[in-house]
């Protein structure tokens, strides 16, 4: 059983998330998503809430675990038995932030290997906090993200009151 780990924010979970998901649970016996608790990012979603969004958006896919964590990653994953992090490359700009993370996690863990997972290029400008603000200024993201975080960010919009 060869168990990958799928970390990141997910706040909330995009369509590009997803379509690293669906390459990663191909290649992986198991793929478990980890939910970071970040206390240091002030998130839209509570950690349950992404957790759920992710459920109610993976049901056709056999193979993942949807979890939240805290600390450090690297911990995470040894309790877990991981094999390897996966993360979505975008762009170039994606880079420097992952090459530092994935040598820090390295050079904790040595065992613990990074694997960059490209999504599809109709995602790749796409991220979590440009659907957020398209979404609380009215625009259209029905094509970026599944249908339940839609109804999600029109709920949260309308009871943050930040909608124009
Ligand atoms: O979706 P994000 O915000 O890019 O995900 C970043 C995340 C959660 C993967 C990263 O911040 C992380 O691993 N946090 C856990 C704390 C940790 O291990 N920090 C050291 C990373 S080198």
């Amino acid at each position: 059983m060869v168990r990958a780990l799928y970390p990141g924010s997910f706040d909330p979970v995009t369509n590009g998330h997803l379509d690293v998901l669906k390459r990663a649970s191909s290649l992986f016996d198991e793929v478990l998503v980890a939910v970071a608790q970040n206390d240091s990012k002030s998130a839209l979603f509570s950690t349950e809430e992404r957790i759920r969004l992710i459920q109610q958006s993976t049901q056709d896919l056999p193979n993942i675990r949807i979890t939240s964590f805290q600390g450090l990653l690297v911990d995470f994953a040894r309790k877990q038995d991981a094999r390897a992090i996966i993360r979505g490359l975008r762009a170039i700009s994606d880079f420097e932030y992952e090459f530092q993370m994935a040598l820090m996690n390295r050079s904790l863990e040595p065992k613990l290997e990074t694997l960059f997972l490209m999504p599809s290029e109709e995602y790749t400008y796409l991220s979590s906090r440009l659907v957020k603000e398209v979404s609380r200024l009215g625009g259209d993201i029905s094509r970026f993200v599944p249908h339940c975080v839609v109804a999600a960010l029109k709920e949260r919009n309308a009871q943050t009151g930040l909608t124009p």
